[in-house]
């Protein structure tokens, strides 16, 4: 499983941001056992949307594969691809970008890339996600990364 490996990787960092999913999704009853597939409805997230914990966890996944390498595992903007990148990656624990960007802005630019909504064409788009429940759950794993 990607799981057991990749939190073994990235450490407890991961994992608390696991735990704040699981607190946002409302899922303590019930949970079903990862890799069950099974999608518990979960309550709505931030945003008044109801992401399932499925979604949830395909966008850690998606995270890990395709963004940690530039925008580091939690988000610092330190990926391994981050130097040499003007402007670099943005830092998703800044919270004035948090409490100044709107979440149409981040899905937006996960689809279409930073050269779409005016920013660096180093941020790459995504088109085989852009109509994918996944840009959404991207965008929850974004907020939660934000330092507390
Ligand atoms: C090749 C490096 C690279 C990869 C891979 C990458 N990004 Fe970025 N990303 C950037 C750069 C550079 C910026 C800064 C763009 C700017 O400020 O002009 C950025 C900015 C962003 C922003 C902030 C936009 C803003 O207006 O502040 C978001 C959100 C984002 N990326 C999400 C993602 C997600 C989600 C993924 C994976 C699906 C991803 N990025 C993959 C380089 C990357």
């Amino acid at each position: 499983m990607w799981g057991n490996a990749l939190r073994r990787q990235l450490g407890a960092a991961v994992l608390v941001v696991g735990a704040a999913w699981s607190g946002m999704a409302c899922n303590e009853k019930g949970a079903a056992p990862p890799g069950s597939g099974t999608a518990v409805a979960a309550a709505p997230a931030k945003g008044g949307e109801a992401l399932s914990p499925a979604v949830l966890k395909e966008a850690e996944e998606v995270f890990n594969s395709r963004c940690a390498v530039c925008h580091g595992p939690r988000g610092a903007g330190d990926g391994a691809a981050s130097a040499g990148l003007t402007p670099p990656p943005r830092n998703f624990q800044d919270t004035s970008w948090q409490t100044a960007v709107s979440d149409e802005h981040i899905e937006k630019i996960i689809a279409y890339g930073g050269g779409a909504v005016g920013r660096s064409p180093a941020m790459p788009p995504n088109p085989d996600l852009a109509d994918k429940p996944v840009v959404r759950g991207l965008r929850e794993h974004i907020r939660g990364l934000a330092a507390k």
